[in-house]
C-alpha cells in the first residue's frame, strides 16, 4: 500500500500543543525527501470540509521549529462527527488527490481519522499532539514536557509569595480527563499535595494531611489540582477545603492557557521531529491507520482504536512517590 502513496495531506486538530510546528516541518521535510507531493490543511477538519488546502514546500516550514501554536492553525470540528461533514471533506481531498493523511492532535482528532479511514478507505496516520499526555502507545504526546515546564515555572513563583505570606495555594492545571501535567508538576514544584482524576482523593483525607503538615512546622503549602477532579476544579476544592479548616489564608490560582502556549522544550522539539519523520517513513512501509509514538524511546505504530481506547494511567509509583517526598 505504502509504494503507492504520492499526495499526502498534514493537519493540526483540537486543542493546540507546544511542538507542533516541528513535527509539521518534520512531515513535510521527510515527504519531500522522498518526493511526494505535502499538502497542509488549515483549521483541522474544519479547513478539511471547506477546502483550506494549500501545497506546502521545505522552505515554508523553515523557522517554526521553536515557535509555540501550530501554524496550520487548529480547531475542534462538530460537522466533521457528521457523515455530511465528513463526506465534503473526502470530496476536498479528492479535489487534490490525495491519497493518505497525517494527523497530528489527540483521542479526539484520532478518533475522527479512525472513523474517517474507514468510511473511505484513506491511509491515516497519527502523530500524538497534545499537553495532556493521555494516549495509549506513547510515552509522551508532543506538548507534554513544555507544559509541565511552564506549570513548574508557574508554581515557583507561586511558592515564593505563599512562603511569604505563610498561605495556602490551590494550583490548577490542565487536565480534563488525565492528571499526568498535575502530577509531574506537583513532583517538580515539590508540592504538599495533588489531586488527580484517576485517584480519587477525599477532602477529609486532604485536609488530613495539610493537618499533619501544620504539625511538622509546614508554614505555608501548595496543592496542585488537575481541573477534571471528581470535586471540581481548585476553586471548588479550596471552599470545601476552607468550611472545614482555617489555618491557612487560602488563595487559588488557575494557569489555564498558559500552559498551552510558548516556545516548545527540546524535549518536545526532538520528539516532534522523531513521530513527524517517524509517521512519514512509516507510510511509506505500509503502516496505516495507526498512532507513531515513542515507546522506552523507540518509534513505534500503535493501531489507532488501541491508541483511543486503551487506558495510559499515571504510574501508581510515582504517585506513592509524590506522596513520600511531600513530607
Ligand atoms: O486537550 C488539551 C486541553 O488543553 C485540556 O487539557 C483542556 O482541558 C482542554 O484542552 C481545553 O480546551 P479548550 O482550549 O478548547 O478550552
Amino acid at each position: 500500500m505504502g509504494a503507492n502513496i504520492k499526495r499526502i495531506a498534514v493537519f493540526t486538530s483540537g486543542g493546540d500543543a507546544p511542538g507542533m510546528n516541528a513535527a509539521i516541518r518534520a512531515v513535510v521535510r521527510t515527504a519531500t525527501y522522498h518526493n511526494l507531493h505535502i499538502y497542509g490543511i488549515r483549521k483541522g477538519y474544519e479547513g478539511m470540509i471547506n477546502g483550506e488546502i494549500v501545497r506546502l514546500e521545505t522552505r515554508m516550514v523553515g523557522n517554526i521549529m521553536h515557535r509555540g501554536g501550530t501554524m496550520l492553525k487548529t480547531a475542534r470540528s462538530e460537522r466533521f462527527r457528521t457523515p455530511e461533514g465528513r463526506q465534503a471533506a473526502y470530496e476536498s481531498l479528492m479535489a487534490h488527490d490525495i491519497d493518505a493523511l497525517v494527523g497530528i492532535g489527540g483521542d479526539g482528532s484520532f478518533t475522527g481519522l479512525e472513523i474517517f479511514s474507514k468510511e473511505f478507505n484513506i491511509p491515516v496516520m497519527g502523530v500524538p499532539g497534545t499537553i495532556d499526555n493521555d494516549l495509549y502507545g506513547t510515552d509522551h504526546t508532543i506538548g507534554y514536557d513544555t507544559a509541565v515546564n511552564t506549570a513548574v515555572e508557574a508554581a515557583d513563583k507561586i511558592r515564593d509569595t505563599a512562603d511569604s505570606h505563610d498561605r495556602l495555594f490551590f494550583v490548577e492545571v490542565m487536565g480534563r480527563h488525565s492528571g499526568f501535567i498535575a502530577l509531574n508538576t506537583a513532583i517538580g514544584s515539590g508540592a504538599s499535595s495533588v489531586l488527580i482524576p484517576e485517584t480519587h482523593l477525599e477532602i477529609d483525607a486532604l485536609i488530613k494531611m495539610l493537618k499533619k503538615g501544620v504539625k511538622r512546622n509546614k508554614l505555608f503549602s501548595l496543592v496542585i489540582v488537575a481541573e477534571g477532579n471528581a470535586n471540581g476544579g481548585a476553586t471548588e476544592i479550596a471552599k470545601l477545603v476552607n468550611e472545614k479548616f482555617d489555618h491557612y489564608d487560602i488563595k487559588v490560582t488557575i494557569i489555564g492557557h498558559l500552559q498551552r502556549g510558548g516556545s516548545p522544550s527540546s524535549f518536545d522539539r526532538v520528539l516532534a521531529s522523531r513521530l513527524g519523520f517517524g509517521a512519514i517513513e512509516g507510510l511509506l512501509a505500509g503502516e496505516a491507520n495507526v498512532m507513531c509514538g515513542l515507546v522506552n524511546n523507540k518509534v513505534c505504530y500503535t493501531p489507532l482504536i488501541d491508541a483511543i481506547n486503551k487506558k495510559k494511567d499515571p504510574d501508581q509509583d510515582l504517585i506513592r512517590m509524590a506522596e513520600i517526598l511531600a513530607l
